[in-house]
């Protein structure tokens, strides 16, 4: 192939790849199966690393993959990325309408459109020519942080606006909400629990501090997503309303909320705000209120703006999910990493239908920020499943009783050191082998991903521990059944049955082994990546920080946390002392070859599922060697049915195609 032909070719598979991200992304209607897709990529890969000359900057392929930064460079708007007046209640947004109606000629109508208030990370992006230039956050609203490189990591921003309806303009600088959809914050906080990092106090903090990662491959694993909302300059197209620019944006590529209304006075707002409301619950991502703005952008020009923010919009907010109550105390639990999470004991409040008496105070440093002490009044706040958090204190309340509240510098369970390392926000006991510590890594290690111990519950680790018989994982093994059955409540048939569980758990899968470990910042995900990069302990053992990072999603913080791991010797010896016991690692099964249990076989997925995203179930069966296609036809081999199937289901049943529920397919690929 000469470079003439590679050019076209290369110019071809951009703009097929381009419009079924725009099908996926933006429309939620793919039209092939992620397998076709990712051989579209596969191809553009292989040409673009014969032709490197043809790579450009709005590749597809050029969305991950540049190096982590030093730090981030500023960058200052054009035009200042404004805020929004509040408003509370009805009255308040009259007023709103009231006082910008008086800018304008008398009795001329307004006509307003209300949106949903994202409660995410603002950003501006700018495409020149239909290229995606820079991506920024919003910083102080006149100078924000240059991370392009990271805002091209989200899957729903187009590299190049689509042009076949609406040329781009010269230059578009559009402005809009980053944001993680609930359940992948939860997933997250999960992942991050299990592999003892901290937790994002909720979805919005986790979005804003996976867009100001100076490594794009971190921000990469993370969910983000974007909603379009505003332009800041436009070059060489104007726009007449708000409601052609959503529309334009959209036709361009760019994704809008569809949960948008054109209303023709003040008074249509209100029903929308309610419908939002109601509809907040079952929303994938947190939204705060509405946004009403003028539709007319020339009576905008007209009504003007204040310094910070303009007079033509306001944000209805929601009544806020916090209720008000006391500290009764303060404690600090020790995780299995041991880092000293302060915890609020409050008198116990009704928040959203759920009591609360515990909320995460997160770190000292947040005690110190919000300067909470015990016995403060303070506004709780939850949402949605996230940990309940105090919000703030209510000084008005104060009687001046309260107490200050320091993390203590000895470990509470075993009264070592607790340290504050110079780059952590978290307190830690050093003691590896203290209690607390010891009885989360017990619990971890014998919990059902990792070795699947069955039996080994709180109350028995707790006691384990506690007499001493304990001291590591590896003791579990080299207890004598009389050991067990000496334990209180421990009848010698549960004795028996904990020592066959422990006997079964002996063959392991490589991946599980490694998330036993109990490795900080390694959890589920990671173990497995390890597992397939390595295919064996030793392997890993002796992978150096470079070859790490080498792995992509293995980022520098897992890296050197992996590398400390195995150069502690007391960790090493545990290890040996479990294959001692007659713990057998199966080998890492390797990305692309073992096994192919489902190798001829054609899956189509239809409703949503309870344990996959419907790409993870599509990426899972084609590991196994299985195809997984978007249309059911007799060739078919089956159809896994989630909740809520669309027409596939039926389609599956009239051509006769086995239907298989969730549990079934967890069956067939072994899960
Ligand atoms: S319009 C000048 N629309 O809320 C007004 N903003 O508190 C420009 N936000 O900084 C913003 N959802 O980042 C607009 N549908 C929406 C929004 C929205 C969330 C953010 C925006 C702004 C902040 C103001």
């Amino acid at each position: 192939m000469d470079i003439e032909q590679a050019k076209e070719q290369i110019s071809q598979l951009r703009k097929q790849i381009n419009y079924h991200n725009y099908r996926y992304y933006i429309l939620d209607e793919p039209e092939i199966s992620d397998a076709e897709y990712d051989r579209l990529m596969r191809k553009l890969q292989a040409l673009e690393n014969q032709f490197p000359e043809l790579i450009t900057p709005d590749s597809p392929t050029q969305r991950v993959g540049a190096a982590p930064l030093e730090a981030f460079e500023s960058y200052t708007h054009a035009t200042p990325m404004l805020s929004l007046d509040n408003g509370f209640d009805e009255g308040e947004i009259r007023e709103f309408d009231a006082r910008l109606r008086k800018m304008l000629p008398p009795n001329e109508q307004v006509q307003y459109v209300a949106e949903p208030k994202f409660d995410g990370l603002a950003v501006e992006l700018v495409y020149e020519n239909g290229v995606l230039t820079v991506g920024a956050t919003r910083g102080d609203g006149v100078v924000g942080e240059n991370v392009t490189q990271n805002i091209k990591t989200i899957k729903s921003v187009p590299l190049r606006l689509i042009d076949r309806e609406i040329p781009p303009p010269e230059r578009l600088e559009v402005r809009g909400e980053v944001v993680i959809p609930i359940k992948d914050f939860e997933k997250l906080n999960l992942r991050r629990e299990k592999s003892g990092e901290p937790l994002f106090a909720n979805p919005r903090n986790a979005a804003a501090g996976s867009l100001r990662q100076l490594d794009p491959k971190v921000t990469a694993s993370r969910p983000l997503d974007i909603f379009f909302h505003s332009s800041g300059q436009v070059t060489g197209y104007t726009f007449r309303t708000h409601w052609e620019f959503l529309d334009t944006i959209t036709k361009w590529g760019l994704k809008v909320s569809p949960l948008k209304r054109l209303c023709r006075s003040i008074d249509e707002t209100f029903a929308f705000y309610s419908e939002l409301m109601k509809m907040r619950e079952n929303l994938p991502y947190e939204i705060d209120g509405m946004v009403i703005k003028v539709n007319d952008m020339a009576q905008r020009a007209t009504i003007g703006e204040k310094t910070r923010s303009p007079r033509w919009a306001i944000a209805y907010k929601f009544p806020a999910r916090q209720e008000i109550t006391q500290i009764i105390d303060i404690i600090a639990q020790v995780g299995r990493t041991g880092t000293l999470t302060p915890v609020a004991i409050m008198k116990p409040v009704r928040i959203g239908g759920v009591e609360v008496s515990r909320a995460t105070l997160h770190n000292q440093d947040e005690i110190d920020r919000k300067d909470i002490r015990i016995g403060d009044w303070v506004v709780v706040q939850r949402a949605g499943d996230v940990i309940p958090e105090v919000v703030k204190v209510i000084e008005s309340r104060r009687t001046g009783n309260e107490k200050k509240y320091q993390l203590p510098n000895k470990c509470p369970v075993c009264g070592s050191h607790v340290v504050r390392l110079p780059d952590e926000v978290a307190h830690r006991c050093q003691n590896m082998s203290c209690p607390a510590q010891l009885k989360q890594q017990i619990k971890h290690f014998a919990s059902r991903n990792a070795m699947d111990i069955e039996g080994i519950g709180n109350k028995l680790v707790d006691q384990l521990v506690d007499s001493g018989l304990v001291k590591n994982a590896a003791d579990l093994y080299f207890l004598s059944k009389n050991q067990w059955a000496n334990l209180d409540r421990l009848a010698e048939k549960s004795a028996s049955n904990i020592i066959d569980a422990l006997e079964k758990s002996k063959r392991v899968p490589l991946e599980r082994f490694i998330f036993a470990l109990g490795i900080r910042f390694v959890g589920e995900h990671s173990a497995k990546l390890l597992a397939q990069h390595f295919r064996s302990l030793e392997n890993l053992k002796k992978a150096t920080y470079e070859d790490l990072l080498e792995i992509h999603e293995i980022g520098p913080q897992s890296a050197r946390s992996i590398v400390e791991f195995f150069a502690e010797p007391k960790n090493l010896q545990t290890i040996e002392r479990l294959l001692e016991a007659g713990v057998t690692i199966e080998k890492g099964k390797e990305a692309d070859a073992g096994e192919k249990p489902l190798a001829g076989k054609t899956f189509v997925f239809t409703g949503a599922l309870e344990n996959f995203s419907r790409n993870e179930a599509e990426k899972l069966v084609e590991s196994l060697g299985g195809r997984a296609t978007s249309s059911v036809s007799k060739n078919t081999s089956y159809v896994v049915v989630g909740k809520d199937p669309g027409s596939k289901a039926e389609k599956a049943r009239q051509l006769g195609v086995t239907m298989l529920s969730e549990d079934e397919f967890l069956k067939i690929v072994n899960r």
